[in-house]
């Protein structure tokens, strides 16, 4: 299935070999997915700070994507990024076309089916996740676990509570039969999530004190 890429307010078509033969222009050493990636902002920066680096923001929702990606389109003296690309699609719905993509994934504050999908170790969550990346690659997910104070929105209210003993209790198990190993999970204070740098990232900073859970994990070679 090709892929849907946004630049501004235009959605176009794409498909893996034009997309390899980017990555392959820019010179890049290594492509780095964030799925729901929500303003795109955190990509389109990072991919301005390290040339080596192949960023791809994949959201669900293509006008949080306009801003940066028509920022991104720009000549790189203009503040353009051409090793910069942005997405329309959902972790349920990935597109064929970026199988095995990814070198390293995050997954930053997640809401909705995604967070929903992590969190309860939804096999079609994780085969999205995993299939985004290749063998050996890793992946990084904070959950917000800010969710579980009163009072808790709709849509979490029938989740379990995410701890670390939550992760390696259950998640470890469901992680694995998707080709995820987890490598290790732990709560991050304030700065950690502050260092983050994604837009949500900070806006949690600014609120109360944010709790959060890191989730890393390693792609194995098969499932
Ligand atoms: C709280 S925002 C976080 C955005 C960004 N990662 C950040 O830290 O600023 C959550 C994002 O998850 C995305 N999302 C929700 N459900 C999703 C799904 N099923 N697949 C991919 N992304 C999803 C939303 O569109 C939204 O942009």
């Amino acid at each position: 299935m090709t892929v849907t890429e946004v630049t501004g307010k235009a959605v176009r078509a794409t498909d893996r070999a034009a997309i390899d033969a980017r990555i392959a222009a820019c010179g890049a050493e290594r492509v780095v997915v964030d799925l729901g990636a929500g303003d795109g902002l955190w990509a389109y920066r990072s991919a301005r700070a390290d040339a080596q680096a192949f960023v791809i923001a994949i959201d669900p929702v293509a006008e949080n994507l306009a801003e940066a990606s028509a920022k991104a389109a720009k000549k790189p003296e203009r503040g353009g990024a051409p090793n910069a690309m942005f997405v329309v699609a959902a972790v349920e719905s990935l597109p064929g076309d970026l199988a095995a993509v990814a070198d390293e994934l995050r997954v930053t504050l997640p809401w909705g089916s995604l967070m929903r999908g992590i969190i309860l170790g939804d096999a079609a969550a994780l085969a999205g996740i995993a299939g985004l990346l290749r063998p050996g690659a890793t992946c990084r997910i904070v959950l917000n676990t800010r969710i579980f104070d009163d009072p808790v929105p709709i849509d979490a209210r029938d989740l379990p509570e995410v701890t670390p003993g939550y992760v390696e209790e259950t998640l470890v198990t469901r992680f694995a039969a998707a080709g995820l190993d987890i490598t290790a999970t732990r709560f991050l204070d304030a700065g950690e999530v502050a260092a983050i740098g994604t837009t949500w990232a900070k806006r949690l900073s600014h609120r109360r004190p944010p709790r959060s859970v890191l989730i890393e994990a390693r792609r194995t070679a098969t499932p």
